[in-house]
């Protein structure tokens, strides 16, 4: 089989590498791809978003399975353009990938099926959103309607903030169209869980879960990032929270959204929050988190192709998905000052350290090949991932893989999984 892969991050080459491993593949193309998906995969120079050229690519190249990574491209619908043409793809339609594309849809849906969510209300005109404001509890939550790279979420400790949230979201729209409707939360406390899961219309298999780290500094500080790092399994997400999303969020999210004419195929993201009334859905995304995909792939024991083979043909209930019983942390090398202002193009060194050495990846997001070695070229450069047998392990054993990267902005958080020291580890 010949497989493309749509993305270039730290997701996509963790998609690559278990897809790598597949025994029904032959050629991986990645588009765009990035230096260290070269090694697995042959980079075509197309951009994720230009859905006719990836389109053509596909069939010219006689691609079996087109993998979608990234989520821009689901919500334009990239699923419905590679089935016109008979290819065969993996992912959401655009008329269910809107359950990532749109805050608002998606609250709407949860609201309408019963699916335990925070209280909300939507406004397309900031003046209502303002009036509202004005009477709301705080500390509240702003979300922008739309795609915004994890960044359109504001939490509002006072009346004078949600007044400039609203100007920044729906006046200044710094997230450009994504801010032309605004979600108002009810703001949650508690642990926040990521659970992905595979989905073939019909049924849903979840997958093992993990714990973002989305703040830029240690300790949960700084501003929101696409994510810092992550830890699967996460130790809070008990058979019980399991049995409560088992009976009231993951199969109802498939039934509703059959029910609404939108069968969900692909990967569905739930991010959850533990609070104290029991897991409630904060979000949903139709793609694997990044750098959820990060720590989980690598715990998968089965052959990626075949369970996105048989979500694509409806037969999801056939396969038996089975995780690895141990661990894996991801620390993220990031580049000074991101995700604000960041320098690139600076040279990393240290690869050759992880060759051979079972356990232990690094998966490049932002890097480029260059005549000079690779270099970094982006915000989060790298995912330091290494397993462990407890969550302890692979904490240490991550940690100690970070320091065989070097390049001289690197930045990571020192304190990735931490929380698993509050509670007993087995
Ligand atoms: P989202 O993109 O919707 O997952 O939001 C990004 C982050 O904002 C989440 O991971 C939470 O940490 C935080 N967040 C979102 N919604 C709420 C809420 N209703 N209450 C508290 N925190 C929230
Ligand atoms: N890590 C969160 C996301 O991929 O949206």
């Amino acid at each position: 089989m010949k497989v493309l892969i749509v993305g270039s991050g730290g997701r996509e080459h963790a998609i690559a590498t278990s897809v790598a491993k597949s025994k029904h593949v032959d050629k991986i193309y990645c588009a765009p791809g990035n230096a260290g998906i070269a090694a697995v995969a042959e980079c075509v120079n197309i951009g994720a978003m230009e859905l006719d050229k990836l389109v053509d690519f596909a069939e010219e190249n006689a691609i079996d399975l087109t993998i979608i990574g990234m989520d821009d491209p689901l919500v334009a619908g990239i699923v419905d353009r590679f089935e016109e043409r008979g290819l065969r793809v993996f992912g959401p339609r655009k008329n269910a990938a809107i359950i990532e594309g749109s805050k608002a849809f998606s609250k709407d849906l949860m609201k309408k099926y019963h699916i335990p969510t925070a209280a909300y209300e939507t406004f397309d005109s900031p003046e209502k959103a303002l009036a509202y404001l004005e009477t709301s509890k705080y500390p509240i939550v702003l979300k922008a309607d739309g795609l915004a790279l994890g960044k359109g979420v504001l939490i509002c400790n006072t009346l004078e903030e949600a007044k400039a949230g609203v100007k920044t979201i729906m006046l200044d729209k710094q997230f450009g169209s994504a801010g032309n409707c605004l979600v108002v939360e009810e703001f949650m406390t508690g642990r926040e869980v990521s659970v992905l899961s595979y989905c073939d219309g019909t049924h849903i298999k979840t997958m093992t879960s993990a714990q973002d780290h989305k703040r830029a500094k240690d300790g949960d500080k700084g501003l929101n990032t696409g994510g810092m790092g992550t830890f699967s399994p996460s130790p809070f997400y008990t058979k019980e929270v399991d049995d409560f999303c088992n009976q009231y969020i993951y199969q109802a999210t498939m039934d509703a959204m059959k029910a609404e004419g939108r069968d969900f195929t692909g990967i569905l993201f739930f991010g959850l929050m533990l609070t104290q009334d029991g897991p409630k859905v904060l979000e949903y995304n139709a793609r694997f988190g990044d750098p959820e995909a990060q720590v989980v792939l690598p715990r998968m024991k089965n052959d990626i192709v075949e369970v996105m083979n048989a979500c694509i043909d409806g037969k999801l209930e056939d396969i038996d998905l089975q995780f690895e019983d141990n661990a894996a942390v991801c620390v993220v090398l990031a580049s000074a000052g991101y995700p604000e202002k960041y320098e690139k193009g600076i040279q990393i060194t240290g690869f050759e350290n992880f060759e051979g050495k079972d356990g232990y990846y690094v998966f490049h997001a932002g890097t480029k090949a260059t005549e000079d070695g690779i270099v970094t070229n982006g915000g989060r450069v790298l995912g330091v991932t290494a397993k462990g047998a407890t969550l302890k392990e692979a904490r240490a054993n991550a940690y100690k893989a970070t320091e065989w990267i070097n390049f001289s902005n690197k930045y990571m958080r020192n304190d990735i999984g931490k929380a698993i020291d509050d509670v007993q580890q087995k």
